[in-house]
């Protein structure tokens, strides 16, 4: 089939790539000019892991092209998929600029065109969006009956590529039989299928989001109580995990989740709570969590080193997880300004993110070197479970150090380990 994917962000991009996989000519719609040389080159703009090469292969066999022109893109094809994004508006609700916009551009664009074609948006979107906000937009800018479906998307940065290839579901969310041509495109994939109204396949996501954030802020509170009851929190999820209704799975405590998606879409689902007079006690909690919980690293710190003024703290782990360059809501960046706050002075570190780190706090002092991040420091904070922090060399770090405090928010480095090689190992979810 020919597909056109609008928008070269982290979800479009690797859609476009497993749809040209997949052996269908793939059209990557980018609005950016600087974005689509970069791609048409050969290069993505992020860090996401086997992605660069998947491209590269696509590019090389031609099945994946990347244009600004989406009237050219259209001709013949017969499916979009609307892949931009939906970032937090006022009061929690989404922003729909993105949407109308390549809603519009995309209607005008089919008002030419004569061949069956079906609009999929994949951008997450607040149950009703596809069917009364997209749809009408297509329709009148196109002059045709265009079905509109939701389709949305479950992979996680980091692990985009292998998410995408690999699906544990794939829904679709259609209100006319003329949206069921999508099925066509995902023929390829050997996982559970399911078809419902568009509404309820939007609310799938948000659900799906919603549940995930509010497990992690609930292994947050507990991994806190646990700590300060001297219980291991990751033997708790040992012992809780085989049980089928609970699983082990995102139980990792840290200080708390970031990212894109989970802060806004927690956002944006209690804020439709709200309107529709059925507030989310449990979704306003685990947002109040979340802001909280960063905090535990200062209060650790203080609870080692008393007054932090004057310190120096060593903030490895910037991005808002291991495996990718972004810090969109990442942890780093309440951490890294209540340490300035305290009088003392933050030295960064992250394997893949210092630029872009930098674009949120330009004063921040990044490093290259992570040793060169701890020589010198008071204490060190470890705030991203990059691999590489696992891998420290503990002897080298308490050599270097001038105190000798470790604060691990991801369970990354070994409590009796650290003993070992003199430092004092205090953090979240795993008693020293
Ligand atoms: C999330 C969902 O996991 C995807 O299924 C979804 O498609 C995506 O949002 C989206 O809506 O586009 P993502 O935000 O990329 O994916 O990354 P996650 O791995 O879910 O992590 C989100 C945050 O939760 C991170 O800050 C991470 O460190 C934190 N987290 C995750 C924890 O603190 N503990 C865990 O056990 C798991």
């Amino acid at each position: 089939m020919r597909v056109v994917v609008i928008g070269a962000g982290f979800v479009g991009l690797t859609t476009g790539v497993v749809f040209a996989e997949q052996g269908h000519e793939t059209i990557v719609v980018e609005s950016d000019p600087t974005r689509v040389s970069s791609l048409q080159s050969g290069l993505v703009p992020f860090h996401e892991p086997g992605l660069q090469h998947a491209l590269n292969e696509c590019i090389s066999n031609k099945s994946l092209t990347f244009t600004s022109d989406l009237a050219g893109a259209v001709v013949d094809a017969e499916a979009s998929f609307i892949c931009v994004g939906t970032p937090q508006g006022p009061n929690g609700a989404i922003d729909l600029r993105f949407i109308e916009r390549a809603a519009a551009n995309l209607g005008n664009a089919l008002r030419n065109q004569k061949n069956p074609h079906v609009v999929a948006v994949k951008s997450t979107t607040i149950p009703g969006t596809a069917a009364d906000y997209v749809a009408p937009i297509v329709r009148e800018a196109s002059g045709r009956p265009i079905p509109v479906a939701s389709n949305p998307e479950f992979l996680r940065e980091g692990s985009a590529l292998h998410d995408a290839r690999h699906p544990d579901r794939i829904v679709i969310g259609m209100d006319d039989e003329g949206a069921s041509m999508l099925w066509d495109l995902y023929s390829g994939f050997d996982c559970p299928k399911m078809t419902f109204s568009t509404t309820t396949a939007e609310m799938v996501k948000y659900v799906a989001n919603s549940f995930l954030a509010v497990k992690i802020a609930f292994a947050n509170e507990m991994a806190n109580l646990c700590d300060d009851l001297r219980i291991d929190w990751t033997s708790v999820v040992e012992g809780i995990g085989q049980d089928e209704r609970i699983n082990p799975h995102f139980f990792q405590a840290g200080f708390g989740f970031g990212g894109s998606c989970f802060p806004k879409d927690v956002a944006a689902l209690s804020a439709l709570a709200e309107a529709r007079g059925c507030p989310s006690g449990l979704l306003k909690a685990a947002l109040g969590n979340n802001a909280a919980q960063p905090l535990r690293a200062i209060s650790l710190l203080e609870t080692g080193l008393g007054n932090l003024e004057g310190k120096r703290i060593a903030l490895l782990g910037l991005a808002f997880k291991a495996e990718t360059d972004d810090v969109r809501e990442t942890r780093a960046l309440p951490i890294f300004e209540a340490i300035a706050n305290q009088g003392a002075l933050a030295i960064c570190h992250d394997p893949k993110a210092a630029e872009t780190f930098r674009s949120l706090a330009p004063q921040a002092t990044i490093v290259d070197d992570v040793y060169a991040a701890i020589a010198g420091a008071d204490a060190v904070i470890i705030q991203t479970n990059w691999p590489e922090y696992s891998r420290l060399d503990l002897d080298l770090i308490a050599a270097q150090m001038v105190g000798d405090l470790i604060v691990d928010g991801r369970q990354t480095l070994d409590p009796a380990a650290c003993a070992k090689a003199g430092l004092r190992y205090r953090g979240i979810g795993r008693s020293a």
